[in-house]
């Protein structure tokens, strides 16, 4: 899915860090974590040998590896966090990977690349902006008709989320973004952002599921809000 050139820009909120901010938890803390989000192969299509396709953000490199033992042998994983590069090059010794230096840009021509994964990555880039340009450089390498497939979280409607999305509206000026208890500033998203910040694409599927997060925790796809919660924003 790719249609019209992607949009970019917006300004940043009063207090959001910034992507090379939050690179400093990614490289360190980020690094021990176990990720999970499942992948439906068949939302790419037949595995091609010839397919370059790129898993941004790949940490580990468990998507990656999937990909290129589904088939995708052109799979490349890229990520700004260099201890995870790593420990992806020892599981994966036959695999490809890359540590961004600058984060979202990648060195790849203009329309080079077949299909993106975009796997729980969103969550830990918290500002409009750096979101948008993130979304916008995908959209570049992406070829006319390439897949984007974005995996990430909607805002929540559990007590323990719901709290801290209250706890640090104020400090970050937006509604679903809060600290985790050991260092991360993640963020949830209303539906509408999403939509708003794909739009470039044009969306060709979409499933919920259940996932556990990084810190063992479960979420669901779809919010349990009550009315008086605040969470559909
Ligand atoms: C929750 S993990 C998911 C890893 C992988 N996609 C998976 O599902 O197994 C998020 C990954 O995104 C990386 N990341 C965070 N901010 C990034 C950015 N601005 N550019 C590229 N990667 C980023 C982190 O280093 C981390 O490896």
């Amino acid at each position: 899915m790719t249609a019209a050139p992607a949009d970019t820009g917006s300004g940043t909120l009063t207090g959001m860090p910034t992507s090379q901010q939050n690179q400093s938890y990614w490289n360190t803390t980020g690094v021990t974590k176990t990720y999970s989000h499942p992948i439906d192969l068949a939302w790419l299509g037949e595995p091609s040998d010839r397919a370059r396709i790129l898993d941004y953000g790949c940490g580990y490199g468990r998507v990656t590896a999937l990909l290129h033992d589904a088939g995708w042998t052109g799979v490349e994983g890229v990520d700004v966090a260099a201890g995870s590069v790593d420990r992806a090059r020892r599981e994966h010794p036959e695999l490809t990977f890359r540590v961004i230096e600058h984060p979202p840009a990648l060195p790849y021509a203009d329309s080079s690349v077949d299909a993106v994964v975009l796997f729980a990555v969103l969550t830990c880039v918290p500002a409009d902006d750096d979101q948008r340009r993130l979304v916008g450089e995908l959209h570049r390498v992406l070829r006319s008709g390439g897949v984007l497939y974005v995996s990430d979280y909607p805002l929540q409607g559990d007590r323990r989320n719901l709290d801290r999305y209250q706890a640090f509206a104020v400090r970050y000026g937006r509604h679903g973004v809060f600290e985790t208890g050991d260092g991360a500033v993640c963020r949830h998203h209303t539906r509408e952002w999403l939509l708003d910040l794909l739009g470039a694409f044009e969306v060709s599927a979409t499933r919920e599921i259940a996932v556990t997060t990084m810190n063992g925790n479960p979420a669901t796809e779809e919010p349990r809000c009550r009315p008086g919660d605040g969470c559909l924003r």
